[in-house]
């Protein structure tokens, strides 16, 4: 079997769900600005991919300069850069983790566990080294380190094979059609509520969602960013200043303006679509195509 099947049939033992829920739940207890900040909400980009170089870049360095022995002095202020690095790493990592499906969270849980363990053989190296323990110190890194490489694999799997982090919408984004799409009638559209609307799409029709402010109309891909939410099922609402759709997913609050997230757990951006009024209809298209 292959290392993909065998992750995947890791993501469907139920066994320690019980267990892993009230880890969920502490980290989805934390403030929402907290929460937001490790996201990434602010970025417009997940923040882990991005905290996670570090850890990962000390360590293999670290274990580098240990084979050159004029050079393991070095390797052991990497060893400390990278302890201190994966804490908030680690952090971003759990507030992702927390707003994902089951299958994700069961893998993210043995991601955490692998990465708690070579923290601890990475922390154990450093006390050996000062203690002059050098050879210890390097066995412990190399352990951990060893760790640490098998736990990415899982979280290349959580992002690659089980789509945790990815953009949902800009997924959908691209099997929609590039030509104007016909949203139908201005009146049609209820005021200051999203509204369901399809757009052709690569063999099957792409949900899209429509919000009518007087006689402006904001069009989005209707699958939010974060896991693919029916927002036009969500609500419009005032979050942190700015007029957003909401998803009744997760929460995550899309600016109707440009389709930046003003709130989490999203990180991207909604897919938005240029409109124009054609006698009394509404058309809308992906921008950057000429008509
Ligand atoms: S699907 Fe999670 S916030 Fe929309």
């Amino acid at each position: 079997m292959s290392l993909m099947g065998i992750l995947d049939r890791v993501a469907d033992v139920a066994t320690f769900d019980k267990a892993i829920e009230p880890a969920r739940r502490a980290v989805q207890s934390l403030p929402d600005a907290v929460k937001d900040a490790l996201h990434g909400t602010w970025l417009g980009h997940p923040l882990h991919p991005v905290l996670v170089q570090v850890p990962v870049g000390s360590w293999v360095s670290a274990g580098l300069l240990d084979a050159v022995p004029p050079l393991r002095p070095a390797a052991t202020v990497l060893i400390g850069t990278g302890v201190a690095a994966a804490v908030p790493a680690a952090l971003s990592g759990a507030a992702d983790w927390s707003e994902q499906g089951s299958g994700v969270r069961r893998l993210g849980a043995l991601h955490a566990l692998a990465n708690t363990a070579a923290l601890g053989l990475y922390v154990g190296s450093l006390v050996a080294r000062g203690r002059g323990r050098g050879t210890l110190g390097r066995v412990l890194s190399y352990a951990g380190l060893g760790i640490a490489t098998g736990s990415a694999a899982i979280g290349g799997h959580m992002s690659y094979a089980q789509s945790s982090g990815a953009s949902h919408a800009a997924t959908a984004a691209r099997a929609l059609s590039t030509d104007w799409i016909d949203l139908g009638p201005l009146d049609d559209l209820p005021e200051g509520r999203p509204a369901l609307r399809t757009g052709p799409g690569a063999g099957v029709d792409v949900p899209l969602v429509a919000v009518r402010r007087g006689t402006r109309v904001d069009a989005f891909i209707g699958a939010c960013s974060h896991l693919s939410g029916p927002l036009h099922e969500g609500a419009v609402e005032e979050v942190r200043g700015h007029q957003c759709l909401v998803c009744p997913w997760h929460g995550s609050a899309f600016d109707l303006d440009n389709g930046e997230p003003r709130r989490g757990p999203a990180a991207n951006p909604q897919e938005k679509l240029e409109t124009r009024m054609e006698a009394g209809r509404v058309m809308a298209r992906l921008p950057g195509h000429q008509r």
